[in-house]
Protein backbone atom coordinates (compact mmCIF):
# COMPACT_ATOMS: atom_id res chain seq x y z
CA UNK A 1 0.00 0.00 0.00
CA UNK A 2 1.15 3.03 -0.67
CA UNK A 3 -0.42 6.56 -0.24
CA UNK A 4 0.33 7.64 -3.71
CA UNK A 5 -2.15 4.67 -4.39
CA UNK A 6 -5.36 6.92 -4.51
CA UNK A 7 -3.47 9.46 -6.89
CA UNK A 8 -4.97 9.16 -10.45
CA UNK A 9 -3.40 7.31 -12.98
CA UNK A 10 -2.19 10.37 -15.61
CA UNK A 11 -1.71 9.61 -19.16
CA UNK A 12 1.38 10.31 -21.15
CA UNK A 13 1.08 14.38 -22.64
CA UNK A 14 0.56 13.78 -25.99
CA UNK A 15 2.60 16.08 -27.88
CA UNK A 16 5.71 14.64 -25.73
CA UNK A 17 4.08 11.38 -26.43
CA UNK A 18 4.51 11.42 -30.08
CA UNK A 19 8.01 13.37 -30.25
CA UNK A 20 9.39 9.91 -28.13
CA UNK A 21 7.32 8.12 -30.67
CA UNK A 22 8.70 9.54 -33.28
CA UNK A 23 12.96 9.40 -31.73
CA UNK A 24 11.94 5.79 -31.70
CA UNK A 25 11.15 5.14 -35.15
CA UNK A 26 13.83 3.91 -37.17
CA UNK A 27 12.54 4.13 -40.23
CA UNK A 28 14.99 6.14 -42.80
CA UNK A 29 12.07 7.92 -44.24
CA UNK A 30 10.42 8.98 -41.36
CA UNK A 31 9.20 12.69 -40.79
CA UNK A 32 8.30 15.22 -37.50
CA UNK A 33 5.47 17.25 -38.60
CA UNK A 34 4.35 17.53 -34.82
CA UNK A 35 6.28 20.24 -33.46
CA UNK A 36 6.21 24.35 -33.04
CA UNK A 37 9.83 24.70 -32.82
CA UNK A 38 11.56 26.08 -36.01
CA UNK A 39 13.88 23.84 -37.79
CA UNK A 40 16.07 24.83 -41.18
CA UNK A 41 16.35 23.39 -44.38
CA UNK A 42 17.79 20.06 -43.37
CA UNK A 43 15.41 20.39 -40.33
CA UNK A 44 17.75 20.70 -37.73
CA UNK A 45 17.68 23.31 -34.90
CA UNK A 46 18.43 26.42 -35.79
CA UNK A 47 20.40 29.33 -33.58
CA UNK A 48 19.67 32.64 -34.96
CA UNK A 49 22.85 34.49 -36.45
CA UNK A 50 22.05 37.47 -34.01
CA UNK A 51 22.00 35.36 -31.10
CA UNK A 52 25.08 33.30 -32.05
CA UNK A 53 26.56 36.97 -31.57
CA UNK A 54 25.23 38.19 -28.30
CA UNK A 55 25.97 34.71 -26.93
CA UNK A 56 29.68 34.70 -27.86
CA UNK A 57 29.97 38.32 -26.72
CA UNK A 58 28.64 37.60 -23.09
CA UNK A 59 30.43 34.49 -22.84
CA UNK A 60 33.63 36.74 -23.66
CA UNK A 61 32.67 39.03 -20.96
CA UNK A 62 34.86 38.52 -17.97
CA UNK A 63 33.33 40.67 -15.79
CA UNK A 64 29.71 38.55 -16.36
CA UNK A 65 28.85 37.76 -12.82
CA UNK A 66 26.29 34.45 -11.62
CA UNK A 67 24.48 37.07 -9.24
CA UNK A 68 20.88 37.09 -8.55
CA UNK A 69 18.27 39.36 -10.95
CA UNK A 70 16.06 41.98 -9.44
CA UNK A 71 12.56 40.51 -8.56
CA UNK A 72 10.22 41.32 -11.57
CA UNK A 73 13.38 40.08 -13.72
CA UNK A 74 16.03 41.39 -16.13
CA UNK A 75 15.86 45.03 -16.26
CA UNK A 76 17.25 45.47 -19.78
CA UNK A 77 15.29 42.34 -20.72
CA UNK A 78 11.95 43.89 -19.74
CA UNK A 79 12.03 47.12 -20.88
CA UNK A 80 13.42 45.71 -24.60
CA UNK A 81 10.47 42.98 -24.15
CA UNK A 82 7.45 46.18 -23.18
CA UNK A 83 9.05 47.54 -26.28
CA UNK A 84 8.42 44.85 -28.75
CA UNK A 85 5.00 44.36 -27.46
CA UNK A 86 3.53 47.58 -27.47
CA UNK A 87 6.27 50.01 -29.20
CA UNK A 88 4.83 53.55 -28.95
CA UNK A 89 1.60 52.62 -27.91
CA UNK A 90 1.39 53.12 -23.85
CA UNK A 91 0.75 57.11 -23.35
CA UNK A 92 -1.35 57.38 -20.25
CA UNK A 93 -1.36 53.24 -19.86
CA UNK A 94 -0.17 52.21 -16.50
CA UNK A 95 1.85 48.84 -16.99
CA UNK A 96 3.30 45.98 -14.89
CA UNK A 97 5.64 43.56 -16.50
CA UNK A 98 7.80 40.89 -15.22
CA UNK A 99 9.42 38.28 -16.42
CA UNK A 100 8.16 34.69 -16.89
CA UNK A 101 9.61 31.07 -17.53
CA UNK A 102 9.11 32.07 -21.07
CA UNK A 103 5.34 31.96 -22.74
CA UNK A 104 4.08 28.84 -20.10
CA UNK A 105 4.91 30.93 -17.02
CA UNK A 106 3.66 34.00 -18.69
CA UNK A 107 0.09 31.67 -19.05
CA UNK A 108 0.51 30.96 -15.82
CA UNK A 109 1.25 33.78 -13.79
CA UNK A 110 -1.55 35.76 -15.44
CA UNK A 111 -3.98 32.86 -14.44
CA UNK A 112 -2.77 32.60 -10.63
CA UNK A 113 -3.25 36.32 -10.44
CA UNK A 114 -6.45 36.62 -11.56
CA UNK A 115 -7.44 33.12 -9.76
CA UNK A 116 -6.38 34.49 -6.62
CA UNK A 117 -7.88 38.05 -7.01
CA UNK A 118 -10.26 38.60 -9.63
CA UNK A 119 -11.99 35.19 -9.21
CA UNK A 120 -13.43 34.91 -12.95
CA UNK A 121 -16.36 32.39 -12.75
CA UNK A 122 -14.55 31.38 -16.46
CA UNK A 123 -12.07 31.36 -18.49
CA UNK A 124 -13.08 31.57 -22.57
CA UNK A 125 -10.33 29.35 -24.59
CA UNK A 126 -10.39 29.01 -27.95
CA UNK A 127 -11.52 25.78 -30.45
CA UNK A 128 -9.43 24.44 -30.74
CA UNK A 129 -5.94 26.20 -28.93
CA UNK A 130 -2.46 25.20 -27.84
CA UNK A 131 -3.23 22.24 -25.32
CA UNK A 132 -1.62 23.83 -22.60
CA UNK A 133 -4.19 26.68 -22.09
CA UNK A 134 -6.60 23.86 -20.58
CA UNK A 135 -3.76 22.54 -18.51
CA UNK A 136 -2.58 25.78 -17.07
CA UNK A 137 -5.89 26.51 -16.01
CA UNK A 138 -6.84 23.27 -14.96
CA UNK A 139 -3.67 23.39 -12.38
CA UNK A 140 -4.03 26.75 -11.53
CA UNK A 141 -7.64 26.35 -9.81
CA UNK A 142 -9.89 23.49 -11.82
CA UNK A 143 -12.79 25.61 -9.88
CA UNK A 144 -12.68 27.72 -12.60
CA UNK A 145 -14.81 27.03 -15.40
CA UNK A 146 -12.82 26.53 -18.78
CA UNK A 147 -15.31 27.42 -22.03
CA UNK A 148 -14.32 27.54 -25.15
CA UNK A 149 -15.76 29.60 -27.60
CA UNK A 150 -15.70 29.06 -31.18
CA UNK A 151 -12.78 29.58 -33.46
CA UNK A 152 -12.43 27.43 -36.83
CA UNK A 153 -14.56 26.76 -39.03
CA UNK A 154 -13.56 23.20 -40.39
CA UNK A 155 -15.44 23.96 -43.27
CA UNK A 156 -13.94 27.23 -45.07
CA UNK A 157 -10.46 26.64 -43.30
CA UNK A 158 -11.38 29.94 -41.75
CA UNK A 159 -12.50 31.87 -38.65
CA UNK A 160 -16.24 31.57 -37.48
CA UNK A 161 -16.39 35.37 -36.65
CA UNK A 162 -20.35 35.12 -36.14
CA UNK A 163 -20.34 32.36 -33.65
CA UNK A 164 -17.35 33.80 -31.81
CA UNK A 165 -19.05 37.17 -31.38
CA UNK A 166 -22.52 35.32 -30.86
CA UNK A 167 -20.91 33.38 -27.92
CA UNK A 168 -19.34 35.58 -26.14
CA UNK A 169 -22.23 37.73 -26.73
CA UNK A 170 -24.46 35.60 -25.51
CA UNK A 171 -22.44 33.64 -22.68
CA UNK A 172 -20.02 35.11 -21.18
CA UNK A 173 -20.24 37.50 -17.91
CA UNK A 174 -18.88 39.89 -16.87
CA UNK A 175 -15.38 39.37 -14.91
CA UNK A 176 -14.77 35.97 -17.16
CA UNK A 177 -11.06 36.13 -18.29
CA UNK A 178 -10.71 35.46 -21.94
CA UNK A 179 -7.66 34.13 -24.19
CA UNK A 180 -6.78 35.32 -27.30
CA UNK A 181 -3.58 34.35 -29.92
CA UNK A 182 -2.53 37.83 -30.83
CA UNK A 183 -1.08 36.20 -33.85
CA UNK A 184 -0.10 32.96 -35.96
CA UNK A 185 -2.85 31.37 -34.23
CA UNK A 186 -1.93 27.61 -33.02
CA UNK A 187 -2.82 24.95 -34.21
CA UNK A 188 -4.87 26.53 -37.45
CA UNK A 189 -2.69 28.91 -38.72
CA UNK A 190 -5.83 31.99 -39.05
CA UNK A 191 -5.61 35.23 -37.15
CA UNK A 192 -8.55 37.44 -36.77
CA UNK A 193 -9.51 40.59 -39.33
CA UNK A 194 -8.95 43.73 -38.16
CA UNK A 195 -12.59 43.97 -38.08
CA UNK A 196 -13.06 40.87 -36.28
CA UNK A 197 -10.43 42.30 -33.93
CA UNK A 198 -12.65 45.59 -33.55
CA UNK A 199 -15.72 43.26 -33.01
CA UNK A 200 -14.16 41.10 -30.43
CA UNK A 201 -12.36 44.05 -28.61
CA UNK A 202 -16.13 45.83 -28.51
CA UNK A 203 -17.69 42.52 -26.96
CA UNK A 204 -15.00 42.46 -24.09
CA UNK A 205 -15.57 46.28 -23.32
CA UNK A 206 -19.50 45.63 -23.33
CA UNK A 207 -19.19 42.55 -21.57
CA UNK A 208 -16.46 43.29 -19.02
CA UNK A 209 -14.12 40.48 -19.90
CA UNK A 210 -10.61 40.45 -19.15
CA UNK A 211 -8.99 39.51 -22.35
CA UNK A 212 -4.99 37.42 -22.14
CA UNK A 213 -2.95 37.76 -25.09
CA UNK A 214 -0.53 35.12 -25.54
CA UNK A 215 2.46 36.79 -27.77
CA UNK A 216 4.21 33.34 -28.36
CA UNK A 217 4.62 34.19 -32.38
CA UNK A 218 5.48 37.43 -32.93
CA UNK A 219 7.61 38.05 -35.75
CA UNK A 220 6.63 34.39 -36.85
CA UNK A 221 3.43 35.03 -38.37
CA UNK A 222 4.36 38.30 -41.07
CA UNK A 223 7.94 37.79 -40.55
CA UNK A 224 7.66 41.63 -39.61
CA UNK A 225 7.04 42.40 -35.27
CA UNK A 226 4.90 45.45 -35.58
CA UNK A 227 2.55 43.81 -37.88
CA UNK A 228 1.93 40.60 -35.21
CA UNK A 229 1.60 42.87 -32.66
CA UNK A 230 -0.99 44.75 -34.59
CA UNK A 231 -3.69 43.13 -32.05
CA UNK A 232 -2.25 44.17 -28.87
CA UNK A 233 -1.72 47.59 -29.76
CA UNK A 234 -4.85 47.99 -31.23
CA UNK A 235 -6.10 47.18 -27.87
CA UNK A 236 -3.46 49.14 -25.70
CA UNK A 237 -4.72 52.86 -27.94
CA UNK A 238 -8.54 52.22 -28.04
CA UNK A 239 -8.64 51.81 -24.31
CA UNK A 240 -6.81 54.50 -23.63
CA UNK A 241 -9.33 56.66 -25.18
CA UNK A 242 -7.47 57.03 -28.79
CA UNK A 243 -9.85 56.42 -31.05
CA UNK A 244 -12.92 58.64 -29.27
CA UNK A 245 -15.01 55.76 -28.73
CA UNK A 246 -16.47 56.19 -24.80
CA UNK A 247 -16.37 52.69 -23.34
CA UNK A 248 -14.11 52.09 -20.19
CA UNK A 249 -10.84 51.64 -20.75
CA UNK A 250 -10.00 48.08 -21.20
CA UNK A 251 -7.87 46.32 -18.79
CA UNK A 252 -5.92 43.32 -20.04
CA UNK A 253 -2.68 40.88 -20.28
CA UNK A 254 -0.15 40.26 -22.83
CA UNK A 255 1.84 36.94 -22.28
CA UNK A 256 5.30 36.95 -24.48
CA UNK A 257 7.42 34.10 -25.23
CA UNK A 258 10.63 34.48 -26.45
CA UNK A 259 10.93 30.84 -27.75
CA UNK A 260 9.98 30.74 -30.82
CA UNK A 261 11.23 34.33 -32.21
CA UNK A 262 14.79 34.27 -30.70
CA UNK A 263 14.79 30.37 -30.65
CA UNK A 264 15.54 30.03 -27.55
CA UNK A 265 13.55 26.99 -26.37
CA UNK A 266 15.72 26.00 -23.74
CA UNK A 267 16.58 29.03 -22.24
CA UNK A 268 12.51 30.07 -20.99
CA UNK A 269 12.41 33.17 -21.63
CA UNK A 270 8.92 35.02 -21.33
CA UNK A 271 7.77 38.09 -19.58
CA UNK A 272 3.73 38.99 -18.95
CA UNK A 273 2.45 42.72 -19.28
CA UNK A 274 -0.15 43.65 -17.04
CA UNK A 275 -2.19 46.48 -18.51
CA UNK A 276 -4.07 48.88 -15.39
CA UNK A 277 -6.67 51.92 -15.81
CA UNK A 278 -4.89 53.44 -12.77
CA UNK A 279 -0.96 53.94 -11.17
CA UNK A 280 -2.83 52.12 -7.41
CA UNK A 281 -4.19 48.68 -9.70
CA UNK A 282 -0.81 48.90 -11.33
CA UNK A 283 1.25 49.08 -8.22
CA UNK A 284 -0.92 46.53 -6.57
CA UNK A 285 -0.40 44.37 -9.45
CA UNK A 286 3.95 44.56 -9.53
CA UNK A 287 3.10 43.49 -5.66
CA UNK A 288 1.08 40.63 -5.86
CA UNK A 289 3.00 39.15 -9.32
CA UNK A 290 6.39 39.52 -7.13
CA UNK A 291 4.58 37.56 -4.17
CA UNK A 292 3.19 35.13 -6.89
CA UNK A 293 7.11 34.92 -8.33
CA UNK A 294 8.99 34.80 -5.08
CA UNK A 295 7.01 31.73 -3.76
CA UNK A 296 6.81 29.78 -7.22
CA UNK A 297 10.57 30.36 -8.47
CA UNK A 298 12.04 33.13 -5.97
CA UNK A 299 14.33 34.81 -8.99
CA UNK A 300 14.13 34.06 -12.73
CA UNK A 301 17.40 32.50 -15.05
CA UNK A 302 19.08 35.48 -16.25
CA UNK A 303 21.28 33.89 -19.36
CA UNK A 304 18.23 33.86 -21.95
CA UNK A 305 17.09 37.50 -20.79
CA UNK A 306 20.93 38.89 -21.23
CA UNK A 307 20.57 37.45 -24.47
CA UNK A 308 17.39 38.73 -25.88
CA UNK A 309 18.76 42.13 -23.85
CA UNK A 310 21.32 42.14 -25.78
CA UNK A 311 19.79 41.85 -29.20
CA UNK A 312 17.28 44.39 -28.75
CA UNK A 313 19.33 46.77 -26.89
CA UNK A 314 21.87 46.98 -30.33
CA UNK A 315 20.73 48.20 -33.14
CA UNK A 316 23.29 46.22 -35.72
CA UNK A 317 22.14 43.17 -33.65
CA UNK A 318 18.71 43.80 -34.01
CA UNK A 319 18.98 44.32 -37.19
CA UNK A 320 20.02 41.00 -37.89
CA UNK A 321 17.66 39.67 -35.89
CA UNK A 322 15.19 41.45 -38.08
CA UNK A 323 16.74 39.68 -40.67
CA UNK A 324 16.76 36.37 -38.83
CA UNK A 325 12.94 36.45 -38.34
CA UNK A 326 12.53 36.88 -42.01
CA UNK A 327 14.51 33.97 -42.96
CA UNK A 328 12.71 31.84 -40.92
CA UNK A 329 9.08 32.99 -41.64
CA UNK A 330 10.36 32.85 -45.62
CA UNK A 331 11.46 29.31 -45.39
CA UNK A 332 8.25 29.00 -43.76
CA UNK A 333 6.30 30.34 -46.41
CA UNK A 334 8.26 28.57 -49.34
CA UNK A 335 7.47 25.25 -47.58
CA UNK A 336 3.43 26.07 -47.67
CA UNK A 337 4.01 26.95 -51.50
CA UNK A 338 5.94 23.65 -52.02
CA UNK A 339 3.42 21.54 -50.12
CA UNK A 340 1.02 23.00 -51.99
CA UNK A 341 2.15 22.81 -55.52
CA UNK A 342 2.76 19.10 -54.93
CA UNK A 343 -0.32 18.55 -53.50
CA UNK A 344 -2.01 20.43 -56.04
CA UNK A 345 0.22 17.83 -58.83
CA UNK A 346 -1.20 14.73 -57.68
CA UNK A 347 -4.62 15.60 -57.33
CA UNK A 348 -5.16 15.48 -53.44
CA UNK A 349 -9.31 14.89 -53.45
CA UNK A 350 -9.26 18.51 -50.56
CA UNK A 351 -9.17 22.20 -50.39
CA UNK A 352 -5.89 23.30 -50.00
CA UNK A 353 -5.74 26.80 -50.79
CA UNK A 354 -5.26 27.31 -47.10
CA UNK A 355 -2.09 26.03 -46.97
CA UNK A 356 -1.09 28.98 -48.91
CA UNK A 357 -2.68 31.72 -46.69
CA UNK A 358 -2.68 30.40 -43.78
CA UNK A 359 0.31 32.77 -41.40
CA UNK A 360 3.07 31.57 -38.80
CA UNK A 361 4.12 27.32 -38.48
CA UNK A 362 0.81 25.41 -38.85
CA UNK A 363 -1.90 24.55 -41.31
CA UNK A 364 -4.65 22.31 -40.09
CA UNK A 365 -4.71 19.49 -42.84
CA UNK A 366 -8.29 18.14 -42.25
CA UNK A 367 -7.08 14.64 -41.77
CA UNK A 368 -8.67 12.71 -39.10
CA UNK A 369 -7.37 11.17 -36.36
CA UNK A 370 -7.68 7.88 -37.81
CA UNK A 371 -5.86 9.22 -41.31
CA UNK A 372 -3.35 10.44 -38.84
CA UNK A 373 -3.10 7.14 -36.86
CA UNK A 374 -2.63 5.74 -40.51
CA UNK A 375 0.10 7.84 -42.10
CA UNK A 376 2.01 7.38 -38.61
CA UNK A 377 1.43 3.89 -39.89
CA UNK A 378 2.35 3.59 -43.29
CA UNK A 379 4.44 6.14 -43.94
CA UNK A 380 6.05 7.19 -41.12
CA UNK A 381 4.68 10.94 -40.87
CA UNK A 382 3.71 12.45 -37.76
CA UNK A 383 1.20 14.80 -37.13
CA UNK A 384 -0.72 15.81 -34.13
CA UNK A 385 -4.00 14.13 -33.81
CA UNK A 386 -6.42 16.76 -34.78
CA UNK A 387 -4.70 16.84 -37.72
CA UNK A 388 -2.17 19.76 -37.53
CA UNK A 389 0.87 19.88 -39.89
CA UNK A 390 3.86 22.31 -38.40
CA UNK A 391 5.41 23.29 -41.80
CA UNK A 392 8.74 23.43 -39.33
CA UNK A 393 9.65 19.70 -40.24
CA UNK A 394 9.48 20.11 -43.73
CA UNK A 395 12.31 20.51 -46.16
CA UNK A 396 12.95 20.31 -50.31
CA UNK A 397 14.01 16.99 -49.37
CA UNK A 398 10.98 15.52 -48.00
CA UNK A 399 8.45 17.81 -49.13
CA UNK A 400 7.79 15.27 -52.33
CA UNK A 401 7.48 12.32 -49.70
CA UNK A 402 5.44 14.13 -47.13
CA UNK A 403 2.49 14.83 -50.33
CA UNK A 404 2.71 11.59 -51.84
CA UNK A 405 1.29 10.01 -48.28
CA UNK A 406 -0.56 12.80 -47.82
CA UNK A 407 -2.38 12.05 -51.24
CA UNK A 408 -2.25 7.90 -50.60
CA UNK A 409 -4.22 8.33 -47.22
CA UNK A 410 -7.17 10.43 -48.75
CA UNK A 411 -7.21 8.59 -51.52
CA UNK A 412 -6.92 4.95 -50.34
CA UNK A 413 -7.31 4.75 -46.75
C1 LIG B 1 -0.02 29.54 -28.32
C2 LIG B 1 1.17 29.24 -27.50
N1 LIG B 1 1.33 29.88 -26.34
C3 LIG B 1 2.39 29.68 -25.57
C4 LIG B 1 3.35 28.76 -25.91
C5 LIG B 1 4.45 28.64 -24.93
O1 LIG B 1 5.67 28.34 -25.31
P1 LIG B 1 6.93 28.60 -24.36
O2 LIG B 1 6.53 28.24 -22.97
O3 LIG B 1 7.97 27.70 -24.92
O4 LIG B 1 7.27 30.01 -24.50
C6 LIG B 1 3.23 28.02 -27.09
C7 LIG B 1 4.19 26.99 -27.47
O5 LIG B 1 4.03 26.18 -28.33
C8 LIG B 1 2.10 28.29 -27.92
O6 LIG B 1 1.92 27.66 -29.08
Amino acid sequence: MSLFDQVPAVPPDGTFALVEAYRADDHHLKVNLTPGIYRDENAKPWVLPSVKQARAALLADQSLNHDILPQLGHTQFLSAARQLAFKDTLDGRFVTSIQTISGTGANHFIASLLASHLHPKAVWIPDPTWDNHQGIWRHVDPGIERRTYPYYDENTFGIDGDALLSTLREQANPGDAIILHACAHNPTGVDPSPELWEGIAQVCEEKGLFPIFDLAYQGFATGDVDNDAWAVRHFTTRSSGNNNNNNTPLEFAVAQSFSKSFGLYSERVGALHVVARTRDGAAKVDGVLKRISRAEITSMPAFGARIVAAVLHDPVLEAQWRQDLKTMSGRLASMRKRLYEELVRRGTPGRWGHVLTDIGMFSMTGLSPEKVAAIKDRFHVYLLPNGRLSFTGLTEGNVEYVAESIYQIVVHQ
